[in-house]
């Protein structure tokens, strides 16, 4: 007796050209109508829906069986293809139907906690709670498969272009992408921990060392920092690096094979060259450097309009070297009320903005929060360095530089996609390049490097190294960004040892540091090292991107929730005492 059909076709495949055929499906319920004499059942899998009728002519048992089905059974039916009296034009099968001679119950099902249907408006940590119900939703197969051929177009392409899919290790040492660790204790080396890799960036490194020339993985990585809808703490890079490269050959074949991502999978033609901005002028562009280009509302220095105004919120700012800057939203003033305007000003204080100021350019009057400081002449001065029409509201922030970029640069896109201009299918690519080498921080007192510290600065402002103009040096970086998401980012890489050394003193390393941290591997450079540069993108967030999801986790199988747990499998979990004593780890605060 047969246990398991032999599957003849998929629940999405047949059509009207099938009539007649004898087939055999498995799948699951998803529905069943019961209309006496006939028994409808909609049976799914990953490609789709096909109807099944169990007829009158059937024998009582087998109606008797299908009478018994519920939402979620798992079967197999065997039968013969007809076509449908009433059509279903909303379904591919929609014309046929499998008249059903023979069927195997595999498994029965409890009523499940979801819905398995698409628009089921349920909790997200319930969703993850059942997350193998879940991903029987369509959009979720339909998301897994574009990740599957996303990956097998990459792997293809890359391998086109000379490069070798290499794996690296797991169990690593700590890695400098500066988010924290994710530690593995050892238990043949009490006391001691690999690190997970927060990026193979070392290991890929060592490979070009290593005569690989041109790699590329698929790579695993972990971070363990502050998750957000394009964070998460598990997650994969298309990780690439090559030997004999300048940063126009790496861009040139990154554009390629991002156009071929966007013609073979979205159908979408990508124009070359991307459009390339400097850092600097993104951030004074668009308050961010990963701007969104899919809207203008770019930002603009008003230094010179108000440095007269007598107006001391600005001036003081000017005066303590901040900035004075502004957007003008384009035909805006009636569609943002006043309460509106209080919350944006609420939103930005996030940011450190102390507060923000707004002018309405309306019929015959123009009028503002400030109108007691600037007269009209002198708000239309204003508005002349945007080149302000009647409609439109201008928005000012002041500040030091930072707090005035971040406000701005997010005002500007959240208020797009308030206004509906953010379109999915809207695709705005570009470099961001000329990176900043250093970044001074705060906290730390000193400059930490803005990529990594294994990152090329300029040929030409290597001198300054010594100069001690720090803050003036420009590396050879660069970002990829889409639609205000950073998709990916790279460096040409130092490979003269010397330089190395000099980067470490910078970011104030002591010897003994960098000899814990890093010693094999600068002394790897001391036996012929290539130029080298690479980059990685998210392929979590470029999958999502491409899907037009708002969440990596719509495209990633078993994501964790906003607390970094599997809330399916209860992971992290507390483990046996015995486990930890072979370890010789003792748990000195329990959970906070
Ligand atoms: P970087 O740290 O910029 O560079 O990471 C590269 C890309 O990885 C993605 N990404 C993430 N995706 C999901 N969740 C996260 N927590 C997360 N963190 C990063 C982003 C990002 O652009 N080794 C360097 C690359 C190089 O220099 O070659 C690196 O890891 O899309």
């Amino acid at each position: 007796m047969e246990t398991v059909y032999k599957r003849t076709h998929m629940c999405g495949e047949l059509r009207k050209s099938d009539e007649g055929a004898s087939v055999a499906l498995n799948g699951w319920v998803q529905k069943k109508r019961n209309l006496g004499a006939l028994i409808f059942v909609d049976l799914r899998d990953k490609t789709g829906i096909t109807q099944i009728v169990f007829g009158d002519d059937a024998p009582a048992e087998l109606l008797e069986k299908a009478n018994a089905l519920r939402g979620e059974y798992v079967i197999g039916v065997k039968g013969t293809v007809r076509e449908r009296e009433s059509k279903n034009p909303a379904l591919p099968t929609g014309d046929i139907e499998v008249l059903a001679s023979e069927m195997i119950i595999y498994s029965e099902a409890d009523t499940p906690p979801i819905y398995i249907k698409d628009d089921d408006n349920v909790s997200e940590d319930l969703r993850l709670k059942y997350r193998y119900l879940d991903l029987r939703k369509p959009s979720m197969q339909r998301n897994l498969a574009f990740r599957h051929r996303l990956c097998k177009l990459t792997r293809d392409f890359f391998d086109e272009e000379g490069f070798t899919e290499v794996e690296t290790p797991m169990l690593a040492k700590p890695t400098p992408e500066g988010a924290r660790d994710y530690l593995v204790p050892s238990r043949v080396n009490h006391g001691k921990f690999y690190a997970l890799p927060q990026s193979p960036q070392i290991f890929k490194q060592l490979l070009m060392l290593g005569g690989t020339d041109r790699y590329m993985q698929i790579a695993k990585c972990f971070r363990d920092e502050d998750l957000r809808a394009d964070r998460q703490p598990e997650f994969t890079q298309i990780d690439l690096e090559m030997s004999f490269v300048d940063q126009d050959t790496i861009i040139d074949i990154q554009e390629r094979y991002l156009q071929r991502v966007f013609k073979q999978l979205l159908g979408v033609e990508i124009e070359r060259p991307f459009k390339r901005l400097k850092w600097i002028d993104a951030m004074n562009s668009y308050g961010s450097d990963k701007p969104d280009l899919r809207v203008g509302f770019e930002l603009r220095d008003l230094a010179d309009a108000v440095k007269d105004s007598g107006f001391g919120v600005f001036t003081d700012a000017l005066a303590a070297g901040g900035r004075v800057m502004g957007i003008d939203m384009d035909g805006c003033s009636e569609k943002f009320s006043r309460k509106d305007i209080d919350k944006m000003t609420e939103s930005i204080k996030t940011f450190g903005a102390k507060g923000m100021v707004w002018i309405r350019f309306e019929e015959g009057e123009i009028k503002s929060s400030v109108s007691k400081f600037f007269d009209q002449d002198a708000l239309r001065r204003i508005g002349d360095v945007f080149g302000a029409k009647t409609g439109d509201l201008v928005l000012i922030v002041c500040g030091p530089e930072k707090i005035v970029w971040n406000s701005l640069g997010f005002l500007r896109r959240d208020l797009a996609g308030k206004l509906g201009l953010l379109r999915d299918d809207d695709y705005k690519l570009l470099w961001v390049v000329d990176f900043p080498m250093f970044e001074w921080s705060d906290e730390e007192g000193r400059f930490m490097a803005m990529h990594h510290p294994f990152t090329s600065p300029k040929s030409e402002d290597i001198p300054k190294l010594d100069t001690g103009d720090l803050a003036s040096i420009m590396a050879d970086a660069y970002d990829i960004v889409l639609n205000g998401v950073e998709l990916g980012g790279g460096s040409i890489r130092i490979h003269d040892r010397k330089l190395q050394k000099k980067i470490f003193d910078v970011l104030q390393l002591t010897e003994e540091q960098i000899k814990i941290k890093f010693g094999f591997f600068l002394d790897a450079f001391n036996y012929g090292a290539p130029p080298h540069g690479g980059l990685a993108y998210g392929l979590d967030r470029m999958a999502m991107l491409l899907l037009g999801e708002d969440s990596i986790r719509q495209v990633m199988a078993f994501p964790k929730n906003q607390n970094a747990a599997c809330i399916m499998s209860d992971a992290p979990t507390v483990v046996d005492r015995q486990q930890l004593d072979e370890l010789a780890i003792d748990i000195v605060k329990e959970e906070r």
